[in-house]
C-alpha cells in the first residue's frame, strides 16, 4: 500500500468522500484537506529520490515530539498505528451545570494507518481532524478515507477502568490489548477542539489477558471528544464525537 498510483487512488478516493453536512459548521475542512494534499504532492516529489514509498518499515514509527512528556516507549517495538473514530461516552447525575459530566467509556472503529505512520508520519497529525469529519462507516468492509485506511479492530471498555483494544478481526487475527491507563497529557493548544475540546493524550499499559506481544498503547493527536464543562441540560448518557491516533508498542 505504498505506491504512487496506491496514493493516488487515495487520493482519487478523498475527493468523493469528502463530506458535506455534518460537522460544517463547526469545521473547515477544506483547509486540513488542502494541507494533506500539499504534504502527499511534497512526498511524492521527493520519493523520485529517496523511494520512501517501496517499504513499509515500521521501525521507523515515531510518536509525535509533544507525546515525550508522557512515559516513553523505551526498547519497545512500534507494532501498528490505528486512526480511532467513534464516540467518548458521558453519564450525568442530573441536568443541572451543578453537576459535572464523568466519563463511561469510548468506542470506535480502529483504521490501519501504520504504513502512513512509518512513511508519511507528517500526515499523522492531519488525519484524525479529517477523520472527526467523516461519519463513521456503516459497514465494516468499508475503507475509511482520507487514505483508503482498512478497519484493524476495534476499541470499547472491557469494564469502567479497561480500555480494550480487539485487533481480531473475522478476516484477520491480530490480538487483543487490555490495558490501564498510566499516563496523561492536555491535549496541544493547536488540536482540533470539535464543540467542546480534545481529550487528553494517554499513555496506556497492557495488562492481564492481552494477547499478543503488546506492551503499550498511546493515545496522540486527539480531536474532539471533551465533555461540556457542566451538565445543564444534558440527559443522563450522551456521547461525544472523535477521533484520535493510536500507536501500539511491544517486545
Ligand atoms: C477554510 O479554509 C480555506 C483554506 O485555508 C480558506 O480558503 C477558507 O476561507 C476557509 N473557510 C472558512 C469558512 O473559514
Ligand atoms: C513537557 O513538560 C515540560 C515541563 O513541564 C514543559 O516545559 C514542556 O513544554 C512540555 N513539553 C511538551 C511537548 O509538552
Ligand atoms: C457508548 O455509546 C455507544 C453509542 O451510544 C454505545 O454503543 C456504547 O455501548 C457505549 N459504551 C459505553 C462503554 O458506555
Ligand atoms: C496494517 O497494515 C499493514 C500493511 O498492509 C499490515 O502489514 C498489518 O498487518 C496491518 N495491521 C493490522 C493490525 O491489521
Amino acid at each position: 500500500m505504498h505506491s504512487i498510483p496506491f496514493l493516488l487512488l487515495c487520493l482519487a478516493a478523498v475527493s468523493l468522500a469528502a463530506p458535506t453536512g455534518l460537522f460544517d459548521d463547526a469545521y473547515n475542512y477544506s483547509g486540513d484537506l488542502a494541507k494533506f494534499y500539499g504534504k502527499v504532492s511534497q512526498y511524492i516529489h521527493g520519493s523520485k529520490n529517496n523511494g520512501l514509498f517501496s517499504t513499509c518499515d515500521t521501525s521507523k514509527i515515531a510518536l509525535p515530539g509533544f507525546a515525550s512528556n508522557l512515559t516513553s516507549p523505551g526498547d519497545l517495538k512500534p507494532m501498528y498505528v490505528g486512526v480511532g473514530r467513534g464516540t467518548q461516552n458521558y453519564t450525568c447525575a442530573d441536568s443541572t451545570a451543578k453537576s459535572e459530566p464523568k466519563a463511561a467509556g469510548a468506542v470506535a472503529n480502529l483504521y490501519n494507518a501504520t504504513c502512513i505512520a512509518a512513511s508519511y508520519p507528517a500526515l499523522m497529525e492531519i488525519i484524525p481532524k479529517i477523520a472527526y469529519a467523516i461519519p463513521l462507516p456503516q459497514n465494516e468492509d468499508s475503507l475509511f478515507p482520507p487514505a483508503n485506511m482498512e478497519l484493524m479492530g476495534h476499541h470499547f471498555f472491557y469494564d469502567s477502568s479497561t480500555p480494550e483494544f480487539n485487533l481480531d478481526l473475522s478476516s484477520k487475527k491480530n490480538g487483543i490489548v487490555m490495558t490501564k491507563k498510566k499516563g496523561e497529557l492536555n491535549a496541544p493548544k493547536d488540536a482540533f477542539k470539535g464543540k467542546d475540546g480534545a481529550v487528553s493524550w494517554l499513555y496506556l499499559t497492557a495488562t492481564d489477558g492481552t494477547v499478543g506481544d503488546y506492551k503499550s498503547v498511546y493515545r496522540v493527536n486527539t480531536a474532539g471528544g471533551s465533555p461540556p464543562k457542566t451538565c445543564q441540560g444534558l440527559e443522563s448518557s450522551f456521547t461525544v464525537q472523535y477521533a484520535a491516533n493510536y500507536y501500539f508498542f511491544g517486545k
